[in-house]
């Protein structure tokens, strides 16, 4: 390591993991902190009192998210780092956390040492990153960016009917400094990698070049209701046969299209829902991606044609209620030199990657220079109970971010 290189204290940084992860304790050793509910509350006050210690002065933008910045020597575009503290309904510790409490241990970093950048950092936690509560996912950041209106993310209702704008006010979050319209220097994202290569390589770092093309669509069926037994099955409207029909298609389309693409539906609901009844509606979720955005596109298509067999087949209207795309965004090259030459000069190996799952840098990259950096998680696993990590595997991580960060702010 060089010798003015820079390191975050890592026992430090852990005991922040640890204090997460008694908000919203999943059932199983993970976490269930659903988008601005109780748990992710607390979070968002435990953060912003850690940020406020660490000098840092804190707002919230009416969608939530919460900045936390650290003044540089001049008044320029600040340097930003994020990711989100909101987990899957049955979700890890460290998807999303990592990057957040990585930022805190940056600018803490930096306060240890009396360190003054030339520009400004902030940290930032993103609202409803996981789309478990509100759909689409990377909502908030997505109005940041300027990809959809602030009016129609606030209008997003969760399954029981409450509005973005409720629960925001619920949870004491909706801020008053507007939603992005300003300029950001560059976006920097720290995250495990929820996939198996970088263990297979043994390698501490994975530098994001490029991101899977992704698409979701909320699917709608209806049929009618009848009885399961005297209901001859050539007059059944059954919106769960409809339903089925079309995510089955949509699994072997996944395995048509892999080891590159991926599909499934993750989601499906139905009315009455009741043994001895046909059921009326459901409501399918489809996940689909790869990493040429033609493919996604043929995948589309593909659905599409599914949708008309199973309307067909199961005598059922089918509509594709609503669709949202992510991902297929450049990253920037300046940045990933910049992470090239400070991992050299740390000793730190590193593997190019590509990012299956979505992120908010995303929708950053559609407005600054952004880097995302993958750190290993065991076995690849996330959005489940048993993601896990150490705070050797995520060290090298973070003393890359520091002096990416650093670097960037000082130029
Ligand atoms: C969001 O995190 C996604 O990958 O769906
Ligand atoms: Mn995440
Ligand atoms: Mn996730």
């Amino acid at each position: 390591m060089q010798q003015n290189s820079l390191t975050v204290d890592g026992a430090r940084f852990w005991s922040t993991i640890d204090a997460s992860a008694e908000l919203g304790k999943g059932p199983r050793g993970g976490l269930r902190r659903l988008a601005l509910d109780e748990s992710d509350g607390e979070m968002r006050r435990l953060f912003i009192r850690w940020c406020e210690e660490a000098g840092a002065k804190v707002s919230v933008d009416r969608l939530g998210n919460i900045f936390a910045r650290r003044e540089g020597a001049e008044d320029l575009p600040p340097v930003l780092i994020g990711s989100h503290l909101d987990t899957q309904a049955s979700g890890g510790r460290f998807d999303g956390i990592v990057g957040v409490l990585a930022g805190l241990e940056v600018l803490r970093s930096l306060e240890d040492r009396g360190i003054e950048t030339r520009r400004p950092i902030e940290v930032v936690d993103w609202t409803n990153e996981e789309g478990a509560r509100f759909q689409p996912p990377m909502l908030c950041s997505a109005v940041f960016a300027g990809k959809v209106s602030e009016d129609w993310a606030l209008a997003r209702t969760d399954d029981a009917g409450v509005t973005l704008a409720e629960a925001l006010a619920g949870v004491g979050f909706a801020g008053s400094a507007p939603v992005g319209g300003r300029e950001i220097d560059s976006y920097f994202e720290l995250h495990i990698e929820q996939g198996p290569a970088l263990a297979a390589e043994g390698l501490p770092v994975g530098l994001v070049v490029g991101s899977y093309a992704s698409m979701g669509m909320r699917i709608e069926i209806t049929g009618d209701t009848g009885h399961a037994g005297p209901t001859p099955m050539a007059e059944r409207k059954d919106a769960i046969f409809g339903a089925s029909l079309i995510a089955v298609g949509v699994n072997e389309m996944g395995r048509r299209f892999a080891p590159e693409g991926k599909a499934t539906a993750p989601r499906i609901e139905a009315w009455p829902n009741k043994p001895g009844i046909i059921s009326e509606r459901a409501t399918l979720y489809v996940d689909f991606r790869h990493p040429e955005p033609e493919a996604t596109q043929a995948m589309a298509r593909e659905v599409e044609v599914l949708v008309a067999e199973a309307a067909s087949k199961a005598q059922v209207e089918v509509e594709i209620a609503e669709r949202w795309e992510f991902g297929g965004v450049d990253f920037s090259a300046e940045l990933l030199t910049l992470l090239r030459e400070q991992a050299g000069e740390l000793g730190i190996g590193t593997l190019d990657l590509l990012s299956q799952a979505g992120h908010d840098a995303y929708n950053m990259a559609l407005i600054a220079p952004t880097a995302l950096v993958f750190t290993p998680c065991d076995g690849g696993l996330s959005h489940n109970e048993r993601e896990n990590t150490r705070l050797e595997d995520q060290l090298p991580g973070i003393n890359l971010l520091l002096n990416a960060v650093v670097g960037r702010a000082n130029r």
